[in-house]
């Protein structure tokens, strides 16, 4: 059996279907229900993969019954994310005319790429266009987004979904996938995921595309210490001065914890703390780790700049102090 995109392919079809996220089901259900529906331009907010784009997807299937694909438009990241996005591509959709609807969506994934001035630029759009096109955003760092944006905005914070929920909604995709498992591999991938189904379901796809099974002992290994080693790997090849190979681990490091700074300095911090290394080293990484979170902060700072500045200014600590990798 081969299912690489389980978490594509349970996507939930209706707001119910969701789990977890009380208060933001409530919500969108009250919309749903309103005799004259409109709704708030909105912002999802919170960590990867606990439902931000399946409820907006959620939300128009709802809404719009057969029509949903007409009137809900889905825009992230690897799109463009400049000012001419937003005045070609966006601001065309804006003049269309929703289908048997008032207005229509456009969710914008990843909203924290997005420039300053596109964000200026889809304010006046939204502005103009409120009564038929209602934008939803969703994103991971919030503080990315100008004030001006988001005080036009309803937030919605989203929670990692609880460990129980989860669970449940694994033994259903399990049932209907005719999954077979280990007793404790379905705990094992709960406790690894840290509330994100989305995790969860990419575990139960590497492990049965390689086995065609749920393997507790590779369950264990393929979610807990892949993070911690190849951390720790980064660690040391910076320290030693080997930019380049720690520049490709930083990345993949980042879009495995859900291209999140905050993520990333925070296991690379954990790391540190275990890492058998000189005090007065460890204090100058986390002093260092420290200024560039704050600055990865700032939207108008280019990332992979602060990366590369990142990278050597832990590579002249570990040169400065005589790092020297062992074998
Ligand atoms: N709260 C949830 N309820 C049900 N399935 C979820 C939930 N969160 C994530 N998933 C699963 O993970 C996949 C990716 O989630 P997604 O909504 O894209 O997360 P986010 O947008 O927050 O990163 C979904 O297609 C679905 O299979
Ligand atoms: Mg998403």
């Amino acid at each position: 059996m081969v299912c690489t995109n389980l978490d594509e392919k349970y996507q939930p079809t209706c707001i119910d279907e969701v789990v977890g996220q009380p208060i933001v089901k409530e919500i969108m259900k009250e919309l749903i229900n309103q005799t004259t529906i409109s709704l708030p331009h909105m912002l999802f907010t919170g960590p990867p993969g606990v439902g931000k784009t399946s409820v907006a997807n959620a939300l128009a299937k709802d809404l719009y019954g057969k029509n949903w694909e007409f009137n809900f438009y889905e825009f992230n990241a690897s799109d463009s994310r400049g000012i001419e996005f937003i005045r070609s591509d966006i601001k065309r959709l804006t003049t269309i005319v929703p289908v048997g609807a008032t207005f229509q969506i456009i969710f914008l994934d990843e909203a924290d790429e997005l420039t300053v001035q596109a964000q200026d630029a889809l304010r006046q759009l939204m502005q103009k266009f409120t009564e038929t096109t209602k934008f939803i955003f969703a994103c991971n760092n919030p503080e990315k987004i100008t004030p001006a944006l988001k005080n036009r905005l309803a937030t919605f914070e989203f929670k990692p979904v609880p460990d129980n929920l989860i669970m449940e909604r694994l033994q259903y995709i399990c049932g209907k996938e005719g999954i077979t498992y280990d007793d404790g591999s379905l705990e094992m991938i709960t406790q690894g995921c840290h509330g994100s189904p989305r995790q969860a379901l990419i575990s139960i796809a590497r492990s049965v595309n390689r086995y065609n099974h749920l393997v507790l002992e590779y369950i264990q290994n393929d979610t807990i210490y892949l993070d911690e080693l190849s951390t720790r790997k980064m660690l040391r090849d910076v320290l030693s001065g080997d930019v380049k190979t720690a520049e490709k681990q930083f990345l993949d490091l980042y879009s495995n914890s859900g291209q999140r700074y905050d993520n990333m300095f925070g296991i690379i911090l954990d790391e540190v703390d275990r890492i058998d290394i000189d005090i007065s080293l460890k204090q100058a990484i986390i002093e260092t780790t420290g200024i560039y979170d704050a600055r990865m902060a700032d939207p108008n700072v280019t990332k992979s700049v602060q990366i590369k500045c990142y990278l050597n200014a832990l590579a002249m600590i570990g040169a400065n102090s005589g790092y020297v990798k062992e074998a």
